[in-house]
This record gives C-alpha cells, sequence and structure tokens, in this order.
C-alpha cells in the first residue's frame, strides 16, 4: 500500500513552516527517544517542530505496517467494517491506512493524548481529503475509556509508550469496545513482540479468536531467544532523505502485530517467518504453523512452488 500523495503533499506542506536545520534535528531526536523504548507513559513528541518531524519521517513507516498487518487480518476475517477508532493516532497513520483499504468505512474516530499530534493530524486529514467522516478527540488510553464501540479498533506504536500497569487496562477497554476486529502494531524489536505476546494470552483468556498473524489460538511456538515480527517497505521521499540521511529509496519498516476478532476467523494454516530463500529449483521457507515452527523446502514439482516463489515474509502460505 502507497503512502497517499495528497497526505505527503500536505505532510511536505507542513514541514515547510519549520526551519530545516530544526527538523533534522528533531528527527534525530524522536529516533533516539523510541530507540530507548522505555516504555513509563511518559510524553515523546510534544514539540510542535517534532510533531512535524514525526509526519516526515515516521508516518510513511507506520501507515506501511499497519497496512501490511490490517490486509493479512481484513484476509482472515469475515465482516463488514463501518466504524473505526485509532487509540493513539500520532498524526493519523492507522486511520489513513484503514481509510485506504477498507471501501465500507465511513466513520473513523481518532483518539490522541498530545494536542500538536491532534491538531497535525486532524489538519492532515481534513487537507488531504481522507474520505471519510474523522472525528478527533483528547484522550488518555491509560485513564480514558471509549464513549461507544466499534468495529474495528486499532493501537498502532503506542501500546509500547504506556506503563505495564496501563498496558493491560488498556487491551481490556480496548476489547471492550470491539465490536468485530481489534488490531494491535508494535515495533518489531524484542520489547514489541513481548508486548503483542503479552496482549495475544490477555485476549485469548478473554475469549478473542485470534486472526492474524498466527494459525489460531495455539500457543506461540517461538523459542525464547526469538521474536515475531515483519516487515513492511515504506518508499522514502526527498524530505524523509533530507531529514534522515542516506539515499537509499526505501525503508524496512518491522513491526509485530496482533489481531483478534469477535466474529469468525479463518486464520493461515502457515505463516512465513523469514525472508524466503529461493534457489533455482526450491524455495526453502521458515514457517509458523499450528503444529509448531517448521522449516519447509517447496521444491518445483510442488504446487505450492508457483505461490512461495512469489511470497515475502509474513505471507500466509
Ligand atoms: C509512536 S506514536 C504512534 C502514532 C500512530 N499511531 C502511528 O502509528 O504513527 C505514539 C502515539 O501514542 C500517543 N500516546 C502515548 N501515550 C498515550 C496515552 N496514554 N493515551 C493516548 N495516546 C498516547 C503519543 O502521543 C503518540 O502520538
Amino acid at each position: 500500500m502507497i503512502f497517499p500523495e495528497r497526505l505527503n503533499a500536505a505532510v511536505e506542506a507542513n514541514a515547510q513552516k519549520y526551519d530545516r536545520r530544526e527538523l533534522v534535528k528533531a528527527a534525530s531526536a524522536i529516533s533516539e527517544k523510541y530507540r530507548a523504548e522505555r516504555g513509563d507513559g511518559s510524553r515523546l513528541v510534544t514539540k510542535a517542530c517534532e510533531t512535524a518531524a514525526y509526519a516526515a519521517v515516521r508516518m510513511p513507516a507506520t501507515f506501511a505496517a499497519v497496512s501490511t498487518a490490517l490486509s493479512h487480518a481484513l484476509g482472515s476475517v469475515r465482516c463488514d467494517i463501518e466504524t473505526a477508532a485509532d487509540i493513539g493516532a500520532g498524526t493519523g497513520a492507522a486511520g489513513w491506512a484503514a481509510a485506504e483499504l477498507i471501501d465500507t468505512l465511513t466513520e473513523l474516530y481518532c483518539c490522541e493524548r498530545e494536542p500538536g499530534m491532534r491538531e497535525l493530524g486532524r489538519s492532515l486529514m481534513s487537507e488531504a481529503e481522507i474520505g471519510v467522516k474523522a472525528e478527533w478527540c483528547g484522550f488518555d488510553a491509560a485513564a480514558d475509556t471509549l464513549p461507544r464501540s466499534f468495529d474495528l479498533v486499532i493501537m498502532s506504536y503506542t501500546l509500547n509508550e504506556l506503563s505495564e500497569t496501563d498496558r493491560d487496562r488498556a487491551i481490556e477497554m480496548l476489547w471492550e469496545k470491539t465490536d468485530k476486529l481489534l488490531l494491535i502494531v508494535e515495533p518489531g524489536t524484542k520489547t514489541g513482540y513481548a508486548n503483542i505476546l503479552k496482549a495475544r494470552e490477555r485476549l485469548i483468556k478473554v475469549g478473542a479468536n485470534i486472526a492474524c498473524p498466527c494459525p489460531g489460538n495455539c500457543s506461540c511456538p517461538l523459542p525464547a531467544d526469538d521474536w515475531c515480527h515483519f516487515t513492511a517497505r515504506a518508499q522514502r521521499t526527498k524530505l524523509h532523505k533530507q531529514l534522515k540521511g542516506g539515499d537509499v529509496p526505501y525503508e524496512d519498516e518491522k513491526f509485530s502485530c496482533i489481531a483478534a476478532a469477535k466474529c469468525d476467523v479463518s486464520p493461515c494454516e502457515r505463516r512465513i517467518l523469514r525472508h524466503p530463500q529461493i534457489s533455482g529449483g526450491f524455495v526453502d521457507l521458515h514457517l509458523c504453523t499450528a503444529n509448531g515452527i517448521e522449516d519447509m523446502r517447496v521444491t518445483k514439482s510442488s504446487k505450492l512452488f508457483k505461490a512461495a516463489r512469489k511470497a515475502d515474509c509474513g505471507d500466509d502460505i
């Protein structure tokens, strides 16, 4: 899923309001703060310049991650989605991903604690015309409760900013306010995956059907020194290159995720956990299955060969 051109134009227009050197500094300060993975509820992006830098350097990557996770999740559930809530919405990446992917979506409710993020998110949606009715509200996921329930609830790259106690409370509240599908996306780090695993266990306990990425509600078969994460590719804009340096035309964003449903699900049989190793006559796949982790060599004679050659890490097969 490509970051919408009209959204990119609005992000760039907003960035023009700030001195370029200040933006470069802000982009690097944001990276440092996120790398620390403090998970203690502190406020990380508060200044207007940091908010503009977030939209320029992080939003395309989080949009790509949520788009990828959401499209896998939607492929595993049988339900129509008309309303969605985005908690810890930041500048609106997850809401944009939902609006781009779900034709039936009519209403989006974006909840965000930081006034600056909220203001920019709201103005990007209105200037770039997201195409669904979008409402923004001040909201603290550690203390507040959604005023009503939604077909789809998304929390992306936010769970890891809450303290441990607040994470548990937030997951319970989000699940209670989910009518059909709850999607949580976290950075594809060991810490992000640990948060996802804990959320997954909690959701299974309260009766959730795991839609993706797992092959059902079975216990996670990964060994303790491994972690489940996938990659989403985001094209880098000229502004992104100016603020973050380097010339590579794309950025590979690593993420972990869990999609839990109240509607019927058809989870995958096998999820590809590593980039497939392709040789002339075969493809080696490292897979998560309901029976555990499996390594599979798909040869030319297999009916899976064509799909395996085209498959990517994170796909089901
Ligand atoms: C890394 S950003 C992610 C933003 C957006 N979801 C995305 O994927 O690009 C985390 C966002 O969560 C917000 N946040 C952190 N703690 C929060 C809380 N307790 N309640 C609501 N929002 C919170 C932050 O202000 C920030 O906008």
